[in-house]
């Protein structure tokens, strides 16, 4: 396209100029065909004022032949005379009954047919002449003395087209300027009008982005803010309605959503914890999948999106497996998407990760009375680290809006940092473990930059709305910011975070199902492998080795059904298996050592012949192993002093595809809410979790049936792909209102 021809479609392109052409345009096809009609309607009326005039001239004559006594041809003649000197008629002459034209004036034609006329008569005839070209003749019967003929009154056409032609001319001019001057007086109207409604648009979209629904002013709003208003409402209920729909969410509705709602769009995820881990272990690279509830939940997500996972590489065999940009595709035997390794000293991971993460937030987040440890040294490290995944989440970005999944505690300063860097990012933020009252967070020296660095999300998600809740709260006391607890959101300096509750899941169907054994070879299995007799029922825990998580509690109660239950002697154990964690921190050294030496004490206590009630197990499992443990099980016990979710739960209900089986499930876990058939206890009571083994080991196996059933359709139908698509549908949502409001 030439320079000119932009410079014409962008000139053309600019609201009021293209409304303003649009309307001369209009106007002057419209003065034109005004212009052709009036032309018809002049040509009526001259025509028929011919008429009259010639009509006038004859009953003139006539009356004066009546009372002049007109009986001559030569008197007749001289009137005739007379009257043809006006301007407005051509001539006038007088056929005889014979046919001759006996008198004519001297403009009229003299070789005209006389008897043509005759049928003329008063309505008038035209005829094309050598002289005057066309010219119009009346014709009246008109008796002078005894001789009677015809009266014929002659008017020059043409020069009745001129006057036609001056008058059309006239009328086009003036029908033309009133048609301009009407388009710009509409443009001028169309123009503020297009504005005044924009403007209610944009602070509707405004309010709605906000998530306020518009203020009930029936009077005061004007049509087009109430037609805006209704439209918006409208977007959100069908947003809820969307949600309400039943989906059967797996790797494929997932992908589709991407699809469908997000196509194009770059998804990337941050996290601590890697998903595979390289260690070289007797100088052989082996691969481990760490145990984690985040990894779990997050890594069949991350098959579906295809994206790029950054996390800390930090097993002895990372850096060998890498490609040069730090890189490698995963999973190792379905690479899908790419794992980007970022590389930690050991002072960063001392205070970044063992400091501010572990020893300070996580006990800040957690109701398990261990204290909270704040070092200024270690929120340094902290920071800098954030910055260091921000800086990695830029360079890794192959667009200016990518769709940034921030995981957890590690990382409440690195969603600000993003923002600030990536304008246009949607980045949602997930907290996995629970918020603490306003109360208890208020004891952290950094909330202030805590919440204001998760306020740089787009979405921040928490397992439950108390949770929510909680945030809200602190939110509310320690920062200026604008709640909206209608809509779930909360307003920073003008930008919003919708603050939702989106509770976690596991994968349906559960990949470390396949291939296991039937139930019953798992228990043989399990009692081979730790010389169990046919009759010793089996209760399992398996978690890392975490003070959240209860271990000791549950060991306690043991020790309480046994007393309280004797018959239990020598037919339960309790399988605890616990992945060490975070060791080097003197509260994880600490509970290690003091449930080695509780179990200890209650085997002590109990022990009779190769029979032990409790069994620790200290090491890593892998996925097929726990899942063989809970298929061999009659209970599962998950006695968190406090969890955002917990995926264990969840895990053992999918393992039980032989509806066996029962949960026990503290009610200090987020899963708490989901699952109430499971027998719900509070760890703090051994006692009352010493009746929960009982209950559960007598259990009828309809009962265990009945209750996984139900268990099973909650976890399959709210798996962890309908946790992603939640999330990633409110992104999308909120991408499309920000595309709506950037055009207005
Ligand atoms: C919890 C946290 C995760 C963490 C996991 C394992 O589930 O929410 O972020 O990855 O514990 O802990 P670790 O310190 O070994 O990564």
């Amino acid at each position: 396209m030439s320079r000119t021809r932009q410079n014409l479609r962008a000139f053309l392109d600019k609201p009021g100029v293209f409304y303003t052409a649009l309307g001369i345009v209009a106007g002057i096809v419209l003065a034109i065909a005004l212009g052709a009609l009036s032309s018809l309607i002049i040509n009526g009326w001259i025509q028929r004022d011919m008429d009259l005039r010639a009509e006038l001239i004859y009953r003139s004559i006539r009356d004066q032949a009546a009372a002049s006594g007109i009986n001559e041809h030569s008197a007749l003649s001289k009137v005739m005379g007379r009257i043809a000197e006006d301007d407005h008629i051509l001539g006038l002459g007088y056929c005889t009954k014979d046919g001759k034209l006996a008198i004519a004036t001297s403009a009229m034609p003299i070789n005209l047919d006389c008897k043509e006329f005759a049928q003329a008569k008063s309505g008038g005839l035209t005829v094309l002449t050598p002289k005057h070209g066309h010219i119009r003749i009346n014709s009246f019967p008109l008796t002078v003395g005894s001789s009677s003929g015809e009266l014929l009154v002659a008017h020059d056409l043409d020069v009745v087209e001129r006057r036609e032609r001056d008058a059309q001319i006239y009328v086009t001019a003036a029908l033309a300027a009133v048609a301009v001057a009407f388009a710009i007086l509409a443009t001028a109207l169309v123009l503020a009008l297009r504005r005044s409604w924009m403007q209610s648009l944009r602070v509707a979209i405004g309010e709605s982005l906000h998530q306020t629904p518009p203020p009930a002013q029936p009077n005061g709003q004007s049509a087009v803010d109430r037609q805006i208003n209704a439209l918006l409402a409208d977007l959100r209920v069908r947003r809820k309605f969307t949600h309400g729909i039943y989906v059967k969410w797996s790797p494929e509705s997932l992908r589709q959503l991407l699809q469908d709602e997000l196509p194009d769009a770059q998804v990337m995820i941050v996290s601590n914890r890697e998903p595979y881990i390289h260690n070289r272990i007797d100088g052989e690279i082996r691969l481990q999948i760490p145990a984690s509830g985040l990894v779990s939940a997050l890594e069949p997500v991350m098959r579906a999106c295809r994206g790029v996972w950054m996390a800390h590489g930090g097993g002895s065999a990372d850096r060998e497996t890498v490609d040069r940009n730090d890189r490698l595709m995963v999973p190792p035997n379905d690479p899908t998407y790419s794992l980007r390794r970022v590389w930690l000293s050991d002072e960063e991971q001392d205070g970044y990760y063992y400091g501010a993460a572990n020893e300070g937030l996580w006990p800040l987040c957690h109701l398990a009375f261990i204290r909270p440890n704040f070092r200024e040294s270690d929120w340094a490290s902290y920071k800098e680290v954030n910055q260091r995944f921000a800086d990695i989440v830029v360079q890794e970005a192959n667009c200016e809006n990518p769709i940034v999944l921030v995981q957890d505690y590690h990382f409440a300063l690195l969603p600000r940092m993003i923002r600030n860097r990536l304008p246009k990012a949607t980045i949602v933020t997930f907290w996995h473990i629970p918020w603490p009252n306003a109360e208890i967070f208020s004891i952290c020296p950094w909330r202030e930059e805590i919440l204001d660095g998760l306020l740089g999300s787009s979405i921040l998600g928490f397992h439950t709305q108390f949770h929510c809740n909680n945030f809200f709260e602190a939110a509310d006391r320690f920062i200026e910011s604008r709640i909206d607890r209608e809509n779930s959101s909360i307003c920073l300096r003008g930008a919003e975070t919708l603050v939702r509750p989106y509770p976690i899941s596991i994968e349906w169907p559960p990949r470390a199902l396949v291939g296991q054994p039937p139930a019953s070879v798992c228990r043989a299995n399990v009692r081979a492998r730790f010389g169990l007799n046919e009759d010793v029922r089996i209760a399992v825990g398996v978690e890392r080795f975490d003070y959240t998580k209860g271990i000791l509690d549950r060991m306690r109660a043991v020790d309480d059904l046994l007393t309280m239950s004797p018959q239990w002697r020598g037919k339960f154990v309790l399988i605890q298996v616990a992945a060490p964690t975070r060791s080097k921190l003197d509260a994880y050294a600490a509970l290690q050592q003091e449930a080695e030496n509780l179990a200890e004490t209650i085997n002590a206590k109990y022990a009779r012949g190769g029979w032990k009630p409790i069994l620790l197990v200290v090491r890593h499992h892998e996925p097929n192993e726990v899942f063989e443990l809970f298929r061999a099980a009659d209970a599962c016990v998950v006695s968190s002093l406090h969890d955002g979710m917990n995926l264990v739960a969840k895990e053992f209900v999918a393992a039980r595809d032989d509806e066996r089986g029962v949960l026990i499930l503290s009610s200090f876990a987020g899963a708490a809410f989901e699952l109430p058939e499971a027998l719900i206890v509070n760890p703090y009571d051994a006692h009352g979790m010493a009746r929960a083994y009982d209950r559960a080991l007598r259990m009828d196996p309809e009962e265990q049936a009945e209750r996984m059933r139900i268990m099973v359709d909650q976890i399959s139908e709210r798996n962890v792909y309908r946790w992603a698509a939640q999330m990633l549908l409110d992104a999308a949502w909120l991408r499309k209102r920000e595309r709506i409001a950037a055009r207005v």
